[in-house]
């Protein structure tokens, strides 16, 4: 008999509602690991704004080449109300993106059945796309700084940095994703060339590149302001977008609400050929803490995206299959935090009786 295959995944509860959400998640993959014969193998990382509250650490050298050591990350949530914003953000998740080289921020846009979307008419079948964010340079290298700061001359600077090897690499995940999914063919460069004629020029450029390579794929272009009305008049008409770190943080943001809000909105932080990380894009909700009302669903769904990247396509399957299951037996009522008419642990708890 062969042995089941074990995947060591460092578990992140983090701060407030995170290990409420991270259970239920962990329940969920954990149950279907059992049914496609496979282990997952947890270590827990109290990494987070408790932590620093109480150690003065944000996140150790020596912890983050631990992380390198594991298959996969599960992330619940980072945020404390008494951090001074920034430092966490900077320490911890911008800091894990950079030293794990996560450089694509995959973002799955899927209305599911029975989610309330603010779009007027809209279907699941309209709402069903993919966006692919780069997620190491652009605006969120730290490139620049301050003259004079301080005084009434003071000059602010911050650099877009794109280099060729970045902007290419997403790019060609872009385009193998769109390949990969099959479903449109069509893969939607997102930017501001009319205006950013050297950072959009060269992914417009490294873009068209690689779309020679990619015959049956229908290149689409947008700029960023465009896109927003677009997301949400006609969300139908996306497939696949790729776009740089900034306009990639704000377009997710937007189709986060179209596809139901933070409740269902999951993300992964993905080095493809190195060690991911998969979260809930809601933050740590402070104001729920302890409350067994946030709904877990994202967590659930950055579970199944976790699944997937490890290479278990079936088991990320069979959690979306349940999560659909769930969904359409009508027993979860709404997706925010304290609308659900269930608890957290009794979303988790229908969601795996589906398995
Ligand atoms: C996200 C978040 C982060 C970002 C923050 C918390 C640094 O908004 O994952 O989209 O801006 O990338
Ligand atoms: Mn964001």
């Amino acid at each position: 008999m062969q042995m089941s295959k074990t995947y060591r995944i460092a578990l992140l509860p983090g701060d407030g509602t995170g290990p409420e959400v991270i259970r239920e998640g962990v329940k969920v993959i954990d149950a279907v690991a059992k049914k496609n014969d496979f282990k997952l193998d947890f270590v827990n990382y109290d990494i987070g704004g408790a932590r620093y509250l109480k150690t003065g650490e944000v996140l150790p050298e020596s912890i983050v080449e631990e992380f390198k050591k594991f298959d996969s990350m599960y992330l619940g949530a980072i945020g404390h109300p008494d951090v001074k914003p920034g430092i966490l953000e900077k320490g911890i998740l911008l800091r894990l993106r950079f030293d794990l080289d996560q450089y694509i921020n995959l973002r799955p846009v899927k209305l599911y059945p029975n989610v309330e979307t603010p779009l007027k008419d809209k279907k699941p079948s309209d709402i069903d796309m993919v966006m692919v964010r780069e997620n190491t340079e652009g605006l969120y290298t730290g490139a620049g700084g301050f003259l004079r700061k301080d005084t009434p001359y003071e000059v602010a600077t911050q650099e877009s940095i794109n280099t060729r090897f970045g902007v290419e690499r997403c790019v060609r995940y872009a385009f193998e994703l769109t390949k990969k999914r099959a479903k449109n063919n069509k893969l939607t460069l997102c930017g501001k060339t009319n205006v950013l004629t050297y950072a959009s020029d060269l992914w417009q450029r490294t873009f068209n590149d690689i779309a020679k390579e990619y015959a049956q794929i229908k290149g689409d272009y947008v700029n960023v302001d465009a896109a927003c009305m677009w997301l949400v008049k006609n969300p139908e008409w996306f497939d696949v977008v790729v776009t740089d770190n900034l306009f990639g943080d704000i377009i997710t943001d937007l189709a986060a609400m179209i596809q139901g809000g933070m409740g269902v909105a999951a993300g992964g932080n993905i080095n493809p050929e190195g060690v991911s990380m998969f979260e809930p894009m809601g933050g740590s909700a402070p104001k729920y803490n302890g409350m067994n009302i946030i709904n877990p669903i994202a967590t659930i769904n950055a579970g199944a995206m976790m699944l997937e990247t490890l290479g278990e396509s079936k088991a990320a399957k069979d959690v979306d299959n349940a999560v659909v299951k769930a969904l359409e037996s009508g027993k979860i009522k709404n997706m925010s935090a304290g609308k659900m008419g269930l608890s957290t642990t009794e979303v988790g708890d229908l969601i795996a009786s589906y398995l």
